[in-house]
């Protein structure tokens, strides 16, 4: 598990990432090159953007005011992805051209498949083109986005370089355990985003009571949550005091009660139930045993 902003956790290609990271859907203009600046320069490392949040052109230029402050761009971790419209071989290496250029940058740490295709061969192609952006040197690891079990399964039989990550939702309520199970067993990392419900993680009681016993934040008891169970959460904010807040997890640590306490939330009503009325058997129980292993 990573200890500070600047750990790193390896890939399954020999390149490492750091264990949370900057989100910046939502945010273009002056506010996203500030917030980027800003975040690097006090500590973060990893950066995740995309072609279709528009804001590419501003991105890029934090970035590049965070190596003229005296950042090494080798330190830096740049995720960004091609949209669900940019499928395919053709065009999915013309969207890269596009972000690459506009982020005005020589290469990315990292490209994903921002959604899966319903076709596996269209969801092929696309890798096939991702690959050759690897071999031509412009993105050092390539992974997917909103991939399932399902959608992973039929694209590891073909794939000639592996994903080295799955980007999908995930937050106390949402643990997409199944998919973080399946990407554990590839050796797949797995990057949480909205890891904290989208700014909504404080209206859960259960988030709030563990602020209180840790005088945290519930924001920062879900993403102290995400980095214990050995995923990347990548908390988006454009305020400078949230900036700081959401990466200050590193001082405490939740234990086994707190985590399945918080595991909980994926309870449905019948599991709580039976939970209660001390009937094992029940999805949380299994799950329980999973998140203790
Ligand atoms: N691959 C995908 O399909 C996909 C989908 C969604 C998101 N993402 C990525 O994941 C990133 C994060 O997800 P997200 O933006 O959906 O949601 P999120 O990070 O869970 O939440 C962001 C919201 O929470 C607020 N916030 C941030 N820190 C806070 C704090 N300490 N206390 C209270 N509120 C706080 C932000 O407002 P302020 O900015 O005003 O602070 C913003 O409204 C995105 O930015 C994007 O990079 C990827």
């Amino acid at each position: 598990m990573v200890e500070s902003l600047l750990d790193r956790t390896p890939l399954n290609n020999g390149y490492t990432i750091p264990g949370i990271g900057l989100g910046t859907s939502g945010m273009t203009g002056k506010e996203a090159e500030e917030a980027v600046f800003y975040a690097i320069t006090n500590g973060y490392r990893l950066i995740d953007t995309a072609s279709f949040y528009d804001n590419e052109t501003d991105v890029g230029k934090g970035i590049n005011r965070a190596i003229n402050a005296g950042i090494s761009r080798d330190d830096i971790f740049l995720t960004t992805k091609i949209w669900k419209t940019d499928m395919g071989f053709d065009q999915a290496v013309q969207s890269f051209d596009k972000s690459l250029e506009q982020l005005n940058q020589q290469y990315v740490d990292l490209l994903l498949i921002h959604w899966p295709d319903k076709e596996d061969t269209v969801n092929l192609d696309t890798w096939r083109a991702l690959e050759s952006i690897v071999e031509s040197g412009r993105a050092r690891s390539i992974g997917v986005s909103n991939f399932k079990r399902a959608d992973l399964v039929p694209l590891l039989e073909e794939v000639k370089i592996r994903p080295a990550v799955n980007q999908f939702e995930m937050y106390p309520g949402k643990s997409g355990q199944d998919t973080n199970d399946f990407c554990d067993s590839e050796n797949i990392v797995s990057m949480a985003y909205s890891p904290i419900k989208k700014g909504n993680i404080s209206k859960e009681n259960r988030t709030m009571t563990l602020a209180k016993k840790h005088n945290k934040t519930p924001e920062q008891i879900a993403l102290r949550w995400a980095i214990q169970r050995g995923t990347i959460p990548i908390p988006k904010s454009s305020r400078k005091e949230r900036i700081k807040e959401n990466a200050a997890i590193f001082d405490f640590s939740l234990d086994n009660e707190d985590m399945n306490f918080l595991n909980d939330l994926d309870m449905n009503k019948g599991d709580k139930k039976r939970l209660r009325d001390n009937i094992p058997g029940t999805v949380e129980i299994k799950n329980r045993r999973k998140f203790n292993k």
